[in-house]
């Protein structure tokens, strides 16, 4: 049987915390599909297919790692695409208590029996979250070895054009 899982997000930008899940969840399945999602009520720095361009770059080491991006609600993608499990990474509890809430009414949603499979964030990526990687690289800091290298190139030469 193949094993296709789905890992959605924002990815605005991707992170090495989100490159960790998705090598993990690589190695535990046959295929994993990285989907941009885009969700209105966050603020964007990269469009969506500035962000498909940085995960193809990024992923393109994974022979079963592909990226795409949709619309609308996760579990109605899940059930064209026929995932059998939807990867999320959890680093505190807080992320456990808005993930359990998801999980729960996407199952009601899958047509199949899609699983949500947690994956424990390293320690080392537990504070990390695409806003304050903005946030600190918008404002001079040090995003090193938070963000793979190819990402602080594409972040540092959005805001310098936005700044043109
Ligand atoms: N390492 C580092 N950062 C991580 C991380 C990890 N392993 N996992 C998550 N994060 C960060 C992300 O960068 C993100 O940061 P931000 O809030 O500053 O952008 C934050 O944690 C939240 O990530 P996540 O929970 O994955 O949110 P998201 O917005 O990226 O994705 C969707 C959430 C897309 C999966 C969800 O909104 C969704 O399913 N949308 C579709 C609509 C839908 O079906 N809604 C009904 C759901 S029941």
């Amino acid at each position: 049987m193949n094993r296709k899982a789905l890992y959605a997000g924002s990815f605005d930008p991707i992170t090495n915390g989100h490159m960790d899940i998705i090598e993990r969840a690589a190695g535990l399945f046959d295929s994993l599909t990285v989907a941009v999602v885009v969700n209105p009520g966050k603020h964007a720095l990269f469009t969506v297919e500035e962000r498909l361009d940085i995960i193809k770059e990024l992923t393109s080491r994974f022979p079963n790692v592909c990226a795409d991006s949709f619309d609308g609600l996760l579990a109605d993608y899940v059930n064209s695409n026929g995932f059998c499990a939807v990867v999320r990474g959890l680093r505190s509890t807080a992320d456990f208590e808005n993930e359990i809430v998801m999980a729960q009414m996407n199952a009601r949603l899958y047509k199949n029996d899609t699983e949500t499979v947690f994956l424990m964030t390293k320690p080392e990526h537990s504070f990390i979250s695409s806003s304050v990687i903005k946030e600190v690289a918008s404002l001079g800091g040090s995003v090193d070895a938070l963000v793979p290298g190819y990402v602080i190139e594409r972040i540092n030469h959005k805001l310098r054009e936005e700044n043109k």
